[in-house]
């Protein structure tokens, strides 16, 4: 297990990474580990429902989904209090700022814009934008969302 992370039931879903005692910002505390996978096979995980691949490059990606991997527990938030850094080949967790014990660590999972509204978020933040995606996208999804509450106008005819 590690020194840092310990595993607990989420609010937001299923169990969660919790802090242990305080984490000083920019700790990388944990890294994602599991098995090097070409796109084919982590294609063909993701189509069994496999939810930890983590994207490394075009060419591979990380199954996360072994034991000797807590960070596979870490959740996703739309106002992350970690973030995920790359190194290489290797993926590390990193603190944003200061996090005391008990606090979840989250970090945004990156999804892309592709099939968006199939990734609900419930990560509870207050700035929560209802669906998972990388930063980047947040504000593309924003005007989509506008557009979706904004009433058709009726024709009226004279
Ligand atoms: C890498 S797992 C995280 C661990 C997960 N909580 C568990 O118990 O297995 C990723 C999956 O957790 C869920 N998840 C993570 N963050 C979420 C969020 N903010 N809102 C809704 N579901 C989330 C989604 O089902 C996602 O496919
Ligand atoms: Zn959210």
């Amino acid at each position: 297990m590690n020194e840092w992370v310990e595993l607990r039931t989420s609010g937001i879903h299923g169990r969660g990474g919790f802090a242990r005692a305080p984490i000083p910002s920019g700790t990388r505390f944990i890294e994602y580990v599991g098995r090097r996978v070409s796109k084919a096979e982590s294609a063909a995980l993701c189509t069994e429902g496999n939810p930890f691949i983590f994207t490394i490059n075009d060419e591979w990606d990380i199954d996360g989904d072994v034991p000797s991997n807590p960070a596979r527990f870490l959740n996703h938030s739309c106002s992350p209090n970690c973030e995920a850094q790359q190194e290489d080949d290797r993926i590390f967790l990193v603190a944003l700022r200061d996090l005391g014990p008990d606090e979840e660590l989250t970090f945004n999972y990156g999804y892309d814009i592709s099939e968006w509204r199939d990734y609900p978020c419930a990560c509870g933040a207050p700035d929560c934008l209802g669906y998972i995606v990388a930063e980047e996208f947040q504000e593309q999804v924003r005007l989509e969302l506008a557009k979706d509450a904004t009433p058709t106008e009726v024709a009226t005819e004279l």
